[in-house]
């Protein structure tokens, strides 16, 4: 676009909200609402882009200037109206302004730069003073009315608090977004007033000061009016939510991904997906998570920033900055925690917890384990109950385990500790010093039997009668002595 200057106002402290986060700053789909007003708003390629700063302009500032590079952050103060908000704008800019200028507001998070891109061209070609994007909404109560004279020709916008009974009954309304021409918005702000029930500085004002200046207004008509909707409180919020992931999932499945519960299906708007994919019910995808083709996720899994391979399952899970490799298999019950990554094929099951660890290709953690700063080399097997116990108190440690390792159940690895490849460790084994490759290693003692101990120290208990009980029926369970590995 030609010289374009996008002033985006974010000054007003959102009270409603009741919130000690500024209202702008309350994300929707993963994202801040000002974060998907300025992603339309960089959508249209502007020349630069001006935003009104006041209520906790400090959180505010910072946010906007990381989302858009070379922002003028315009600092307003006392929040004295639209009309003043975009003075301080251009006062920021300094005179001599030209091209068009676009005012929109940092709470419509529906907001899309195609629609911005219309507007826009449709007013710099029209040679007009200023621009209403409006639409037509069921209920207009809460919004300037757009007045047309007989002829149809745009005449003013009259806030709610300002019209009169008939001019409360025009459901065409100002959606918020304006266009200017530069030269006659550097003109016209100075000259409006604050005589009206809010005593605030309308920038609506500028239609009908523009129509007394000889100069031409006009209307262009937004038809998905919820683009433009404002959020003000927190049900707003969740309706303004609940649509923005229902065009989302829309978005996916016309690009061949099969959604089968929509309404508990919850899709971050930066979140990739690939055709085929399929998403069980009760799925959140978030923040930047990426799903490869032929995955299947769910149901029930929140997994935030994780990748998903080709043709992996993940079924309830609870993920975050995680990998997950093709073919792979995670769930039901597991916990992906940051840094876990397992290798194509791998295996994460049931009740198993995985943090900053490498799981190799083909390697399997299928039950009740915790896997904490660990290397598993490919092929291996790591037995049900295994801990890695990364963590003395003092320091955390990694350990190693090498490829085509099979450790027996209910291990313990003590950190840092290294198993050769292709080793093996027996049931209930303490591993604390290194294996070496091929090596068994076993560590818990012989078993002993402590003959009668239950008649001596549990006398008259359900587990006496029943021992005495099976003694006096004869031969049954007999002391077979030690065997095993001690050989
Ligand atoms: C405004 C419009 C109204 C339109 C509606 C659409 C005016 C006078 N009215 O009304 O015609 O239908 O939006 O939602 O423009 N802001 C500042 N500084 C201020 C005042 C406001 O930065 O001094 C910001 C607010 O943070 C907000 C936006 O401007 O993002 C709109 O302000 P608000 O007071 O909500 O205006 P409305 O009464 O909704
Ligand atoms: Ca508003």
């Amino acid at each position: 676009m030609p010289d374009l200057t996008v002033i985006v106002l974010a000054a007003g402290g959102g009270t409603r909200m009741k919130s000690k986060t500024m209202k702008v700053l309350h994300p929707i789909a993963g994202r801040s609402m000002i974060g998907h007003v300025l992603s339309a708003v960089m959508a249209v390629e502007p020349t630069r882009v001006v935003a009104v700063v006041g209520h906790q302009r400090e959180q505010v500032g910072p946010h906007i200037e990381a989302l858009v590079p070379g922002v003028v952050l315009a600092v307003q103060e006392s929040q004295d109206g639209t009309g003043h908000a975009v003075r301080v704008a251009m006062e920021a800019l300094g005179p001599g302004q030209s091209g068009t200028v676009i005012v929109t507001t940092g709470d419509t998070p529906l907001l899309e730069g195609a629609s911005l891109r219309a507007f826009a061209e449709d007013h710099t070609g029209s040679g007009r003073a200023v621009s209403i994007l409006t639409g037509e909404v069921r209920d207009p109560f809460g919004y300037g009315r757009v007045i047309r004279d007989p002829d149809g020709t745009v005449a003013a916008i009259v806030e709610q608090k300002d019209a009169s009974e008939e001019q409360t009954a025009v459901r065409e309304i100002n959606s918020g977004i304006l266009a200017f021409d530069a030269a006659f918005l550097e003109d016209v702000l100075p000259r409006l007033s604050n005589d009206n029930a809010k005593r605030e500085y309308y920038l609506t004002d500028t239609v009908k000061l523009a129509r007394a200046g000889g100069q031409k207004v006009g209307a262009f008509p937004i038809h998905d009016v919820l683009q433009t909707e404002g959020v003000n409180d927190r049900s707003e919020m969740a309706e303004l939510a609940h649509e923005k992931n229902r065009r989302i999932l829309a978005r996916w499945m016309a690009e061949g991904v099969t959604v089968i519960d929509p309404a508990t299906t919850w899709i971050d708007v930066d979140v990739v997906l690939a055709p085929d994919v399929t998403i069980l019910p009760g799925v959140q995808l978030l923040g930047a998570t990426v799903v490869g083709e032929d995955a299947v996720v769910g149901p029930d899994c929140t997994l935030k920033d994780v990748e998903i391979g080709e043709g992996a399952k993940v079924v309830r899970t609870h993920g975050e900055l995680a990998v997950v490799g093709a073919g792979a298999d995670v769930g039901p019950f597991s916990y992906l925690r940051p840094g876990a990554r397992l290798g194509a094929r791998g295996k994460i099951g049931a009740f198993v917890e995985v943090k900053n660890s490498d799981i190799g290709a083909g390697a399997k953690v299928p039950h009740l384990s915790y896997v904490g700063d660990a290397q598993i080399g490919e092929g291996t097997n790591i037995g049900a109950g295994a801990i890695f116990a990364n963590y003395d108190g003092v320091t955390k440690s990694r350990s190693t385990v090498g490829r085509h390792v099979k450790t027996g159940v209910h291990n313990s690895f003590v950190a840092p500790v290294t198993i050769g490849d292709g080793a093996t460790t027996g049931a209930g084994s303490v591993i604390r010093r290194d294996v070496p490759p091929g090596s068994l290693a076993v560590s818990s003692g012989q078993q002993r039997h402590i003959e009668g101990w239950v008649f001596r120290k549990r006398e008259g208990t359900p587990s006496a009668d029943a021992a005495r009980a099976a003694l006096d029926s004869g031969p049954g369970v007999e002391d077979t002595g030690p065997r095993g590995t001690q050989s």
